[in-house]
């Protein structure tokens, strides 16, 4: 095998998307994906390419060192794609320790062993995936650069923040190989329905009601999974060492905008007068700490590696809505069980 990567997080939503690409696209590397299966990793979202040979599935919690150590013995792990993470800002302030103890204690981990497999740290990358969130909260214009400061303001972003902190510390103490890239909203299939748009999709289909924080004015920068995916494949095979890229779409929405828009695709899909889904939009208790807005400027990976969205929003969202009303069973599937319970206690 030319190489052996270990995907991290490969059975949640964004890492899916990546597994599928690096084992589709590269069937000389082996692909190791490696997730402990919480409530919001799914194998179903690899069904279509479980069976494929380069593909293998390891059942492990990167907050256990000893299992990590066994993974990169059996599998010669050459390089590492980190997605692993708590990834959701209301379950951050509700449980902030859970946030700590994988994406930071976890990220950690997983940096001691690569550092400890990897005797010689040439010719391996550890690429840690984050989040625009890190930057904080935009509230006069402008949009976040690679070079803006930290200012992480919710659990889940100082979270993610710590461990892009710490991939930097073992860079410049170790020598690590490592390259990071923050990345803002993204949507599409296999989205877990605590997110903005499946969550609205979701209840739009089952018409309850669709509750939006605040005024609704708070504003995100969206961009179609697979266009992330496919911005990790360029920064992993860039040759870029100890380096940061923004990955954005340039498209920003005001949350209330969305809402909208998701009524009205929904509303000529499935056959109901247009705006009729308006009238489950409910504005409720705005979310603590709810950062304002969140923009992106990705002209770095644009003009250094040749990338930029391929798929416009409306086509974006046209496929996105598709998905989940072709995918009922995947749908149903994950709003079992557990999920009611998440969804009473949080929207009662
Ligand atoms: P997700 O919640 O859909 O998936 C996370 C995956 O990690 C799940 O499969 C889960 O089972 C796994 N996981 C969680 N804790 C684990 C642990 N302790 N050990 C092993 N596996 C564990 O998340 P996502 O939206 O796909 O995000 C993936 C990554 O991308 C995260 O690092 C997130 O911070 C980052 N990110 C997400 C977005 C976004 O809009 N969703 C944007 C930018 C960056
Ligand atoms: P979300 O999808 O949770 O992503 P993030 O908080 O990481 O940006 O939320 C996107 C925006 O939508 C955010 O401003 C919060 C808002 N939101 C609602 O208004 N209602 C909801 O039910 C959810 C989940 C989010």
């Amino acid at each position: 095998m030319e190489k052996s990567i270990l995907i991290t997080g490969g059975a949640g939503f964004i890492g899916s998307h990546v597994v599928r690409l690096f084992v589709k696209k590269y069937p000389s590397y082996r692909i190791i994906n490696l997730d402990s299966l919480t409530y919001a990793g799914n194998l179903a979202n690899l069904s279509d390419i479980e069976d494929e040979p380069n593909y293998h599935f390891a059942k492990v919690d990167i907050q256990d060192a000893g299992a990590l150590e066994r993974v990169f013995s059996e599998f010669l792990i050459t390089d590492v794609i980190h997605l692993a993470a708590e990834s959701h800002v209301d379950r951050s302030i509700t449980d902030p320790l859970s946030f700590v103890k994988t994406n930071v204690f976890g990220t950690v981990n997983l940096l001691n062993a690569a550092k400890g497999f990897w005797k010689d740290l040439e010719g391996h990358l550890f690429y840690h995936i984050s989040t625009d969130e890190v930057y904080g909260s935009l509230h006069d214009g402008g949009f976040f650069l690679e070079t803006t400061p930290y200012d992480p303001q919710s659990p889940y972003s100082a979270s993610k923040a710590s461990s892009d902190h710490f991939v930097r510390a073992y860079a410049n103490t170790y020598g690590l190989k490592t390259v990071i890239s923050n990345c803002s909203n993204n949507y599409g299939p296999n989205q877990f329905p605590e997110k903005l748009i499946p969550l609205c999709i979701h209840n739009i289909k089952n018409e309850k009601p669709l509750p939006v924080y605040g005024k609704g004015e708070n504003v995100r920068d969206w961009l179609y999974v697979e266009d992330h995916a496919r911005a990790i494949d360029v920064i992993f095979h860039a040759g870029v060492i100890n380096d940061t890229f923004n990955i954005g779409g340039f498209n920003e929405w005001k949350n209330i905008d969305i809402v909208r828009l998701l009524c009205q695709i929904m509303d000529r899909k499935l056959g109901r007068e247009i705006g009729s889904s308006e009238k489950l939009i409910t504005f409720v208790k705005d979310r603590a700490g709810h950062d304002l807005r969140y923009a992106i400027d990705a002209t770095k990976i644009q003009r250094e590696l040749g990338w930029e969205p391929s798929l416009t929003f409306e086509v974006g969202i046209e496929k996105t809505v598709d998905w989940y009303l072709g995918n009922e069973a995947w749908l149903n599937g994950v709003t079992s069980g557990d999920y009611q319970k998440y969804y009473a206690e949080h929207y009662g």
